[in-house]
């Protein structure tokens, strides 16, 4: 088992392909298989428990709905202890076709977290974002990393190397 479990879900793509860019560069950083790579679909709760440190990928469709395979894995995830475990939030979305509903699953699923009383890491600032509304959204931060290739993907690579610092400090690894 690697030190970081990275799980996504995905419909059309997107969040596997940023998933993939995530795990290389940390990879880069902290050498080859530190990063288990995990579609969630029809994963355990087991599988995600076993790993204290968690990135999770997720994009958010039809108006601030849940992409399928995270909807379902939301039981699994309620019954999660979250207790000394760190959780990396990464979302896909569309900023100026969905400007209402951005990313609003990391806002869903970082409540679950919380609740289950694990640490959020990887916040980020809402700074350089058009929307309108989003779950994902606290006082200026997202609860995690959005990204939008519909419309900035030009800004995808940045965006992913100015957060894995963080996230690996806040995970203890740097
Ligand atoms: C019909 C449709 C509905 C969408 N709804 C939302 C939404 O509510 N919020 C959002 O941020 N993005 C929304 N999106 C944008 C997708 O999340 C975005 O394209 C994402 O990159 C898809 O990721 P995936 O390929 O991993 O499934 C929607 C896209 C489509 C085509």
């Amino acid at each position: 088992m690697s030190t970081i479990g990275l799980f996504y879900g995905t419909d059309t793509g997107n969040t596997e392909t940023v998933a993939k860019i995530i795990k290389q560069k940390i990879e880069d950083s902290l050498g080859a298989d530190s990063v288990d790579l995990l579609e969630i679909y029809q994963k355990s709760s087991e599988d995600m428990a076993k790993y204290d440190l968690l990135i999770l990928g997720m994009p958010t469709w039809y108006d601030g709905e849940l992409q399928g395979d995270w909807e379902e894995y939301i039981p699994k995830m309620e019954a999660i202890d979250f207790t000394n475990k760190k959780i990396a939030f990464f979302g896909l979305g569309d900023q100026y076709g969905y400007a209402s509903y951005f990313c609003d699953a990391l806002g869903v699923f970082a409540l679950i977290v919380e609740k289950n009383h694990g640490t959020l890491c990887g916040l980020t600032s809402t700074a350089g974002y058009e929307h309108d509304h989003s779950k994902a959204e606290r006082d200026g931060m997202f609860v995690g990393l959005c990204i939008d290739v519909d419309n900035q993907d030009e800004m995808t690579e940045e965006r992913i190397d100015h957060w894995i610092p963080s996230v690996l400090q806040s995970f203890g690894l740097q």
